[in-house]
């Protein structure tokens, strides 16, 4: 597939007015996506977990409007209330995406949109946010090429998610999903993520992550600032590369289920992430000393228990805490004795591992 594939033929009719409706989880990268090209093209492959818990649930009501227009029309109510300052970054994915869905003009849009996870608890939402509003225009669009194949509609909507955030086009479906192209992945491609398509030890099936809320405060430097800073990064090849390395190994580790192979990828992989921040001119640290607290507790814990459970960490001081299921009651004890008190206001989420976004009934 290329760009151009994305760009629908004409369409036949286009409907008055309707609804749609999608749920779409969040998603937590084991190889990260950190630096990217023009048109939102990453600068290496990553893979992620899909999440279950943690979702945005979004509406979208349309209306065709008279004349013919060239501007965006739309409403957005977040929670139930109007929020204007989410408005430019929908419209900067509508400029984005308006030649692959040209019907965007004809209509008057009323978008709303809610979290599952508590509101400014530090937790990115672009991934969840971007995948459900991409997949309700998708919906849209069906409507006018009813002969379009389910394969197309993924790969569309995970195509359209990317425009509006990088790690949105690995939030469509579970419950691994590969993006970015890798010469020893087969199907991958920078233009939209892939369901991981090699075995998986069972294992990995029912993976628990526990995401400890250490700051809820709203971050200093965005993701997209912290990508930007990866041009001209004096360690950026060195990192794309290794990235490449990291999902080749991932291939045996996932087979196996090699656990302890596995901790080794995923934990270096967070900290290599919070290291590019570190390096990058400006610097910067999104961590916490609690961050460094309950990293330092995960490891003094697995020694002692043998277990294997391990951390990760996204743009931010929030702590993802990884293990399987056999371990879960072991660990949950751990979490809730040791970990939870480095929490702001004793804040977590239990999710796990999900398959993806859901379709919603609109009445
Ligand atoms: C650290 O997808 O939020 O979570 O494409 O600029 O919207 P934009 O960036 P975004 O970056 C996420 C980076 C990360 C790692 C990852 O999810 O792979």
């Amino acid at each position: 597939m290329t760009e151009k594939d994305f760009i629908p033929s004409k369409y036949q009719e286009l409907k008055e007015q309707g609804q749609v409706s999608y749920t779409s989880p969040s998603n937590i990268a084991l190889v990260k996506y950190w630096g990217k090209k023009e048109n939102q093209i990453p600068a290496n492959p990553s893979i992620s977990f899909t999440l279950e818990a943690c979702a945005t649930t979004t509406s979208l009501k349309y209306k065709k409007r008279a004349g013919d227009n060239s501007d965006f029309s739309f409403d957005l109510l977040f929670q139930g209330e109007p929020k204007p300052s989410f408005k430019p970054k929908i419209e900067q994915f509508f400029k984005r995406v308006i030649s692959y869905l040209p019907f965007l003009t004809q209509y008057h849009l009323i978008i709303e949109t809610s979290n599952s996870f508590p509101h400014s608890s530090g937790i990115a939402s672009s991934a969840s946010g971007m995948s459900a509003l991409a997949l309700c225009l998708m919906e849209l669009e069906k409507e006018f090429v009813p002969t379009m194949t389910s394969e197309l509609f993924v790969q569309k909507a995970s195509f359209l998610s990317r425009l509006g955030s990088g790690s949105a086009c690995r939030s469509i479906e579970g419950d691994l999903v590969q993006w970015g192209k890798h010469k020893n992945i087969e199907g991958s491609t920078d233009l939209y993520g892939i369901k991981y398509p090699y075995e998986v030890h069972p294992i990995f099936k029912n993976y628990h992550d526990t995401i400890l809320l250490v700051d809820k405060g709203e971050k200093q430097v965005s993701s997209t600032v912290g990508h930007d800073l990866m041009h001209g990064h004096p360690f950026a090849e060195q990192r794309f590369s290794q990235a490449h390395k990291n999902l080749e190994n991932l291939k045996v580790i996932f087979k196996e289920g090699n656990l302890k192979e596995f901790i080794k990828i995923v934990e270096s992989e967070a900290l290599t992430l919070h290291a590019m921040m570190m390096t990058s001119q400006p610097y910067f640290i999104l961590m916490k000393p609690n961050t460094l607290e309950i990293i330092n507790k995960i490891w003094d814990f697995r020694e002692k228990s043998k277990t294997n459970v391990c951390f990760t960490l996204d743009a931010g001081a929030n702590v993802h805490v990884l293990y399987p299921e056999v371990e879960k009651a072991e660990v949950f004890q751990f979490i809730q004795d040791e970990l939870v008190a480095y929490c702001q206001n004793q804040q977590y989420i239990c999710d796990r591992i999900g398959f993806g976004a859901k379709k919603l009934s609109v009445k």
